[in-house]
């Protein structure tokens, strides 16, 4: 699984860094980013899953190979 923000859709509600700070981090403005290169380890699917449920946005996208 990988994961990815959408930096036109973030409107930085930081729910994703909130609740998956090993995979999602702030700019200095506050708008989420992904740190790595979006691979999610298999004990984070679930959070990141519940990440992107729970971005306002919708600015999360999860790709599944
Ligand atoms: Fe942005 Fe959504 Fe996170 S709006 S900061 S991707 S919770």
């Amino acid at each position: 699984m990988k994961v990815k923000i959408d930096s036109e859709r973030c409107q930085g509600h930081g729910r994703c860094y909130d609740l998956a700070p090993d995979l999602f981090g702030a700019d200095d403005e506050g708008y989420g980013l992904v740190t790595g290169d979006g691979t999610v380890p298999e004990d984070h699917e679930r959070v990141t899953e519940l990440a992107a449920s729970n971005c306002p946005e919708r600015a999360i996208e999860i790709l599944r190979e």
